[in-house]
């Protein structure tokens, strides 16, 4: 089982503009990065996302909804639940969770790790990154790039879903 959370975080920790429905920036070598980090994954992403995005060639994609009758072309729709517990079992199967705030929030605990891109620049909009808490998050590598910087983090204390059901 393995959840990567990848993310790209402005200076002023905007991720998104619920009003323009697209990234409020444009990096290319940023999205090369995230293509390079994503291949070979399944990519899992919030219903606003993957409205926003569709799907992105060459990798599985699930769309998470509560709405288990949503369907969005290209995408398998799951609920978190259902996506923990595939994943509790499914040992080979590396998914890239890539947002948006919403499910970074919830996912977060479940993730062993976190790559985040950066930018070096403040943007406009309303969506931010939920912070990571520090006293479980590592900071384990950091490479500069072309506009931002690439850090990654492990998670010294990541949940798994049959602790989820020990608490019930
Ligand atoms: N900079 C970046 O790296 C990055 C990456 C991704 C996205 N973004 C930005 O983030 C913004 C979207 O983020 P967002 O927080 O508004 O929305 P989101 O996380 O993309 O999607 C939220 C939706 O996810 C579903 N969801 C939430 N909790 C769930 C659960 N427990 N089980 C199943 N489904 C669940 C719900 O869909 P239903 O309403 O259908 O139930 C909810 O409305 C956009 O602006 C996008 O551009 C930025």
């Amino acid at each position: 089982m393995s959840l990567t959370l990848i993310a790209a975080v402005a200076k002023n920790s905007v991720i998104g503009n619920s009003k323009m429905r697209k990234m409020p920036w444009y990096v290319p070598e940023e999205l090369k990065f995230f293509k390079e980090n994503t291949m070979g994954k399944v990519l899992v992403m919030g219903r606003k996302t993957a409205e926003e995005t569709g799907k992105l060639r060459a990798r599985d994609c699930i769309v998470l909804s509560k709405d288990p009758a949503y369907k969005l072309h290209g995408f398998i729709t799951m609920t978190i639940e259902q996506l923990l517990a595939v994943n509790a079992y499914d040992f080979d199967k590396q998914y890239a969770i890539c947002g948006g705030a919403e499910i970074y929030k919830e996912l977060m605990p479940y993730c062993s790790m976190a790559m985040i891109s950066y930018m070096d620049f403040d943007a406009p909009g309303d969506v931010l990154m939920p912070a990571l808490d520090r006293t479980v998050w590592r900071r384990a590598q950091s490479v500069e790039m072309n506009k931002f910087t690439a850090v990654s983090y492990v998670n010294t204390d990541c949940k798994t879903y049959s602790k989820i059901i020990s608490k019930h």
